[in-house]
């Protein structure tokens, strides 16, 4: 008799080799539920700290803390069996010493049970990447706009347009790969850019707002599936409007309710009626 097929989860050695081979798919999931609908389809379900502004109501990602990281990375690791999961960093957790770094993504690592951590930036990373690297602990870079600098880079912006901006993006790429990431995020950033960081460095590069050449693409599953209308960037693609079929139901239901058309007899409970006895 053969074995049954078992099918385990995509490790960061497995995505390494998909360099200019096959696409690595990768969409954000915050929760259990979404997880479970999404780790069928993607290769990565990332844990982004977006999820202060899509799940919190934020203005950007100042404010998520690390155990808010931990809590939704342990859901996304619960729901899903297949997908490689990466847990993002929040800001101030890593940017103040390799050894603060190590600690704090430890903690991810141990208590959620995800395969690698995300760090917004770049040159400036290189010994902390060095650091937790040879330390067990598998980094997913991310250069170009970087939300988590909102503030300096004064909004969401893309990056990379003048010669100067395009060659420190290219210079961060090369480093954090040189440094030990296992792959490499491009947000935002021009095209041509996108394209020449691609082809500059032997990680996978996963673009959002980059080119259709990188390695991959990711993007915040709320903003495709028309979910999140707070802030919408100009490259994430609406495949779906699931917030009009969410307001009909919602509607449905209220009406239903203020006519007392809800709970129907089939959703209520009754009695038990004992047999009668001969
Ligand atoms: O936080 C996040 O969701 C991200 C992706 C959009 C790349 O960093």
């Amino acid at each position: 008799m053969s074995a049954p097929i078992t099918q385990r989860r995509l490790s960061i050695p497995d995505l390494r080799q998909r360099k200019q081979t096959t696409p690595i798919v990768a969409l954000t999931a915050y929760t259990t539920p979404m997880a479970r609908m999404l780790d069928p389809h993607v290769d990565i379900l990332l844990v982004g700290d977006s999820l202060g502004m899509v799940i919190y109501g934020h203005d950007n990602t100042l404010m998520v803390d690390l155990d808010t990281m931990i809590r939704h990375g342990q859901a996304v690791v619960r729901g899903s069996t297949r997908a490689c999961v990466v847990v993002d960093m929040p800001f101030g957790s890593f940017e103040e010493s390799p050894g603060v770094a190590f600690r704090h993504a430890a903690r991810v690592l141990a208590e959620t049970g995800c395969a690698a951590v995300k760090l917004e930036g770049g040159a400036e990373l290189a010994g902390t990447i060095a650091f937790l690297t040879r330390h067990g602990i598998p980094v997913v870079s991310h250069v170009g706009l970087m939300p988590q600098r909102v503030q300096s880079m004064g909004g969401f912006k893309a990056q990379g347009r003048d010669p100067v901006t395009a060659a420190a993006i290219m210079a961060d790429a090369v480093t954090v790969a040189e440094a030990g990431a296992s792959l490499i995020v491009v947000e935002g950033v021009v095209e041509s850019l996108a394209i020449a960081v691609t082809h500059a460095v032997s990680v996978p590069v996963i673009g959002i707002g980059a080119s259709a050449q990188c390695d991959g693409q990711v993007l915040v599953t709320e903003d495709i599936l028309g979910l999140y209308s707070d802030f919408k960037p100009k490259f994430a693609k609406n495949y779906a409007e699931l917030s009009v079929p969410i307001d009909q139901a919602v509607a449905a239901y209220a009406n239903d309710v203020r006519q007392r058309q809800f709970p129907g007899p089939e959703h209520c409970f009754q009695p038990v009626i004992p047999a009668l006895e001969k």
